[in-house]
C-alpha cells in the first residue's frame, strides 16, 4: 500500500518536471505514462489491491495524477507546435498563392482568333440583336417570300408573331451595317444564331457565326479569294491549300463554298476528311445586286462580297471535338482543357 503511495508521488513528482524539445518527444511522455501499458495506467492495475477503506482516497490520488499528466502533456505538445510554426521561415516578398482562375470558351477562343486575323485585314467588328424582324434576317437579303428558310423547320418566331424572329444567320447584322453606312464597308460580324433544328452530336438549336462583309468601288471575286487564302493560312498554317465550289445563297451572286485541304491529313484524305482531303468551312460570294439596293446602296457604283462561317465548325477542325453538345453542356472537365489565349 505505501509503495503505491509512493509511487504516485514519485510520478507526480517527474510529472512537473517533463520537459519536451518537439511534437514526438511530448507524444514519446504520452505514451510512458498513459498509453495502455503506461506507468499511470499500470496504477490502475495496483489499485485493485488497495482496502477498501482507503479504496476512496487511492482512487482520488491517481485520478489526480492522471488529470494533471495529462494536462502537462498536452501543454508540452501545444508548445512544441507553436515553436514549429515559429521556425518556419516565412517569405514576405513571395507572391500570395495564384487564384485559380477560369478558362476562357473554346469558342471564344476560336472567335477571337478569327475576329484577329480579319482585324489586321482591315475589318472592323459589328454586333446586332439576337431577336430580329424578318426584313433584317430574310427580306433585305433577297429571300424570296416563299423562301424554304423562313420556314417554321428552320426559323424560331417569337410568340407566333410573323415578323420577330431568332435570327438565324448573322447576315442580319450586314444589313444594319449597310442600312446606316455608306461604303466603303468593311465588318466582320460575329455572333450566336439560333435554327430549330434536334439537338444532337452534329447539330444544334443555337450556334455561332462569323460573317464577313465588304462593299466598294470595283471590290473583286479575287479580292475576296485572296483575303480567304489568307485567313485559312492564318487560321490552319502557311500550308494550308483552298478550294471553292460554286453553290447558291440568295444573297449573294456567283455563290461559292470554300474547302481547306485537310488539317490532319494535308490532303491525302483522313477519317477526318472521310478520305477527300478536304474540309468544308464557309459560303461566300458577291453580294446580290439586289441585295446593296434593298439596303440602300446603289448597285451600280459599288460591289462587294460577303461570306459566313460557323465557329463551332471552326474550333472542331481546331480541337477535334467529336460532339458539340460539348461546347454548351458547361462541363468544367471539357472547358478546362482550353489554355487561356
Ligand atoms: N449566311 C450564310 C449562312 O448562314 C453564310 C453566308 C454568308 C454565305 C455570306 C455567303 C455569304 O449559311
Amino acid at each position: 500500500m505505501a509503495s503505491l503511495i509512493e509511487k504516485i508521488q514519485q510520478i507526480k513528482a517527474e510529472i512537473a518536471n517533463l520537459q519536451a524539445k518537439n511534437a514526438e518527444e511530448a507524444e514519446a511522455l504520452r505514451i510512458k505514462y498513459l498509453s495502455k501499458k503506461g506507468e499511470i495506467t499500470a496504477l490502475m492495475n495496483d489499485f485493485r489491491s488497495v482496502p477498501a477503506e482507503l479504496k476512496k482516497e487511492v482512487g482520488m490520488k491517481i485520478n489526480e495524477l492522471k488529470q494533471t499528466a495529462m494536462e502537462r502533456i498536452n501543454e508540452l505538445k501545444q508548445g512544441a507546435a507553436q515553436q514549429e510554426s515559429a521556425g518556419e521561415a516565412v517569405d514576405l516578398t513571395r507572391t500570395p498563392y495564384p487564384t485559380p482562375l477560369g478558362t476562357r470558351h473554346p469558342l471564344t477562343i476560336v472567335k477571337n482568333e478569327i475576329v484577329d486575323i480579319f482585324s489586321r485585314l482591315g475589318f472592323t467588328l459589328a454586333e446586332g440583336p439576337e431577336v430580329e424582324d424578318d426584313w433584317h434576317v430574310y427580306s433585305s437579303m433577297n429571300f424570296a417570300d416563299d423562301h424554304p428558310a423562313r420556314d417554321m423547320q428552320d426559323t424560331f418566331f417569337v410568340e407566333a408573331h410573323p415578323d420577330i424572329i431568332l435570327r438565324s444567320h448573322t447576315s442580319s447584322v450586314q444589313a444594319r451595317v449597310m442600312e446606316r453606312t455608306q461604303p466603303p464597308i468593311r465588318v466582320i460580324c460575329p455572333g450566336r444564331v439560333y435554327r430549330n433544328e434536334a439537338i444532337s452530336a452534329r447539330a444544334h438549336c443555337f450556334f455561332h457565326q462569323v460573317e464577313g462583309l465588304y462593299v466598294d468601288k470595283n471590290v473583286s471575286f479575287t479580292d475576296l479569294k485572296q483575303v480567304l487564302l489568307l485567313f485559312a493560312q492564318e487560321m490552319f498554317g502557311p500550308d494550308t491549300k483552298i478550294r471553292l465550289r460554286p453553290s447558291y445563297f440568295p444573297f449573294t451572286e456567283p455563290s461559292a463554298e470554300m474547302d481547306v485541304s485537310c488539317t490532319i491529313c494535308k490532303g491525302k484524305g483522313c477519317s477526318l476528311c472521310k478520305g477527300e482531303g478536304w474540309l468544308e468551312i464557309l459560303g461566300c460570294g458577291m453580294v446580290d445586286p439586289a441585295v446593296l439596293k434593298a439596303n440602300g446602296i446603289d448597285p451600280d457604283i459599288y460591289t462587294g462580297y460577303a461570306f459566313g462561317m460557323g465557329i463551332e465548325r471552326i474550333a472542331n477542325l481546331k480541337y477535334q471535338v467529336k460532339d458539340l453538345r460539348m461546347f454548351s453542356e458547361n462541363d468544367v472537365r471539357f472547358l478546362d482543357q482550353f489554355v487561356n489565349a
